[in-house]
């Protein structure tokens, strides 16, 4: 759905009326224990909110439901999350700029989860193939020039890492900046950072409990998503690697990609590993 200069995903709530649906987001006033989960779309979202659910909860179970039930894109208004327990986690693709004021100026948790943008851009492409009006036969070359090369997907991942590096940078204390690759090299590091952030007391038991179950086989076995088609494993646990974006860029794109990277980037202080 197109809106002003970015795009939103087809939730009918955007259909209806995006600016709407947009201004309810940003005045919705959380509740001092809500934690934001804040990605751009295949940043391992689904993953992190399991990991944070086991975490809050102190607890090595799945969480029973999925996290759509708590995903603010997607609501037309959030009465349902009335009845969540707490903490909440609710979550949003939308930049920093979009989150709701009260959240963000009473200093309630963020939990801001980044991918190296070339695996993103592969994973994007592969979950979006047959979903959400894309073609099953869309090619990775028409993905590339439509939705790399010209990327306004709520607002684009430039605009996106930028916002919230800005964001960490101005709030340390209540934003916390994980990196997918981290995670995944270095889990029980990531995820005591990630406990400790939390104020979860007597972590080192539970964050290898969590560390083992929320491993990518794991999960993909386990949970049972959104997506799913019948007797296929979710589309939302497809390969869980860093390094794939080698096997979908050309030399050429990746060149280009650079390109693209090294201006947006050029005053950003970050680094990603692509393998
Ligand atoms: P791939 O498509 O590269 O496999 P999101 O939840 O934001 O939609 O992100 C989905 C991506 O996170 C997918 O990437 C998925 O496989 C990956 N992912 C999910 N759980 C994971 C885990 N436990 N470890 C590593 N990657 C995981």
């Amino acid at each position: 759905v197109k809106y002003k200069d970015f795009t939103l995903a087809p939730w009918p709530c955007n259909e209806e009326n995006p600016g709407k649906h947009l201004q309810l987001l940003k005045e919705f006033d959380s509740w001092n224990s809500d934690i934001m989960l804040c990605t751009s779309p295949k940043s391992g979202t689904h993953w992190l909110h399991e990991i944070i659910y086991m975490l809050s909860r102190q607890t090595t179970e799945y969480c029973p439901q999925s996290l759509f039930t708590t995903h603010m894109d997607m609501m037309g208004d959030f009465d349902s999350l009335e009845s969540q327990s707490e903490p909440r986690i609710l979550h949003t693709h939308l930049p920093f700029s979009f989150l709701p004021t009260k959240h963000v100026e009473n200093g309630r948790k963020i939990v801001f989860v980044n991918r190296n943008p070339k695996d993103r851009h592969v994973s994007l492409y592969n979950f979006l193939l047959g979903k959400m009006g894309v073609p099953e036969d869309y090619s990775w070359n028409d993905y590339f020039d439509e939705m790399v090369l010209h990327d306004t997907l709520y607002k684009g991942w430039f605009n996106y890492t930028k916002e919230f590096l800005e964001a960490v940078d101005k709030n340390p204390t209540n934003i916390i900046h994980l990196l997918y690759e981290d995670i995944l090299k270095n889990p029980t590091k990531e995820l005591t950072r990630l406990a400790e952030f939390l104020e979860i007391p007597k972590i080192e038991n539970l964050v290898a409990g969590v560390v083992d179950k929320c491993s990518f086989n794991k999960l993909k076995e386990n949970k049972v998503m959104p997506f799913r088609v019948k007797g296929k494993p979710s589309s939302l646990f497809r390969k869980g690697k860093i390094g794939d974006w080698k096997n979908w860029f050309t030399v050429t794109q990746n060149e280009q990609f650079d390109a693209i990277y090294r201006n947006e980037m050029k005053n950003v202080n970050i680094s990603f590993s692509y393998e």
